[in-house]
């Protein structure tokens, strides 16, 4: 497997005013942009080729992954090697290539426009919004998943019982294997009695090509978007469509970056364990929580 696709193409309200110009993608976690940490991801578990499905504001994406000629000329000249690897290191990160999502239809409505590129073969799915972390340990568990069992592989988090109603939930039965678990169904946003767990799908997924025909197919759902999690609960239904649906708990950190709360959590936990930065603010940190 080597295909990504990204999804980066939201209209990110809940971080407004800040995405009204600029994709919640790009929003800085320290000094790099979200979507740099899911690239690096893919990357880091050997997936090189990624389509990114962008929106309006597209262009900042496109830039960041792009040569900035006039920065790295002037860096050059300065003899500022540092700084001139911090702006050259997105750009030969992977092999992007962008597809415009054309009308805002939701999540499933993306991933189908990437069926041209994809083809016949599974491929990964990473949400562009969602920094995992150790990076790219849970996408390098759901990738010897899929190699060793097949079908499909679906990333999930256990969420506090009050927080159910925000994500997808997961029915599962456990397995032979901890953090393995095979899913039933799963049902979008349910209030906190409907839920069947508390396990959250938390935007990392390994996805067989039979999901093009099941999106085709799937009807707008809640909010009126097509809902990628409707297209796949027919193949959790029905496993003679693609192989079982497999669900992987993470054994590490997420963070929803679309999400304001999450969003700071993700900037203080990153910056606090940076060899550069990281001793310096802790101890900041430390004081102003003494302080409060
Ligand atoms: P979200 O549901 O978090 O995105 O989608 P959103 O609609 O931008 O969020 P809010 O609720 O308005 O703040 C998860 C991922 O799917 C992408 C988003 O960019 C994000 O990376 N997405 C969502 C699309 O690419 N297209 C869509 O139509 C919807």
């Amino acid at each position: 497997m080597t295909k990504v696709v990204v999804p980066a193409a939201g209209m990110g309200t809940r971080f407004l005013p800040a995405t009204k110009a600029l994709p919640k993608e790009m929003l800085p976690v320290v000094d790099k942009p979200t979507i740099q940490y899911v690239i690096e991801e893919a990357v880091s578990a050997g997936l090189h080729d990624v389509l990114m499905i962008t929106g309006r504001n597209k262009n900042a994406l496109e830039n960041h992954f792009d040569r900035a000629w006039e920065l790295e000329t002037t860096l050059l000249g300065k003899g500022d090697v540092a700084k001139l690897k911090d702006v050259t290191q997105s750009t030969g990160l992977a092999q992007i290539h962008f597809l415009r999502q054309g009308d805002p239809l939701g999540l499933g409505h993306a991933v189908s426009k990437a069926r041209a590129h994809v083809g016949n073969e599974a491929f990964a799915l990473l949400l562009g919004d969602i920094i995992t972390e150790p990076l790219g340990a849970l996408l390098r568990q759901m990738l010897d998943v899929h190699a060793t069992h097949g079908g499909t592989v679906i990333a999930l988090a256990e969420v506090k019982p009050d927080d159910v109603a925000a994500y997808g939930i997961a029915d599962v039965e456990p397995t032979e294997q901890s953090g393995r678990v095979r899913i039933r169904s799963m049902v979008e946003k349910p209030a906190p009695h409907e839920a069947p767990s508390q396990l959250a799908i938390i935007g990392r997924y390994v996805l067989p090509p039979q999901i093009f025909d099941l999106l085709d197919e799937t009807k707008p759902g809640k909010g009126n978007e097509i809902q990628l999690t409707d297209a796949l609960n027919e193949l959790a239904e029905d496993e003679s469509i693609a192989g079982p649906v497999w669900g992987v708990i993470i054994d590490g950190e997420w963070y929803d970056t679309g999400d304001k709360l999450a969003y700071l959590q993700a900037v203080v936990t990153i910056a606090a364990s940076r060899d550069d930065l990281g001793a310096e603010f802790r101890a900041w940190l430390r004081a102003f929580i003494d302080q409060k």
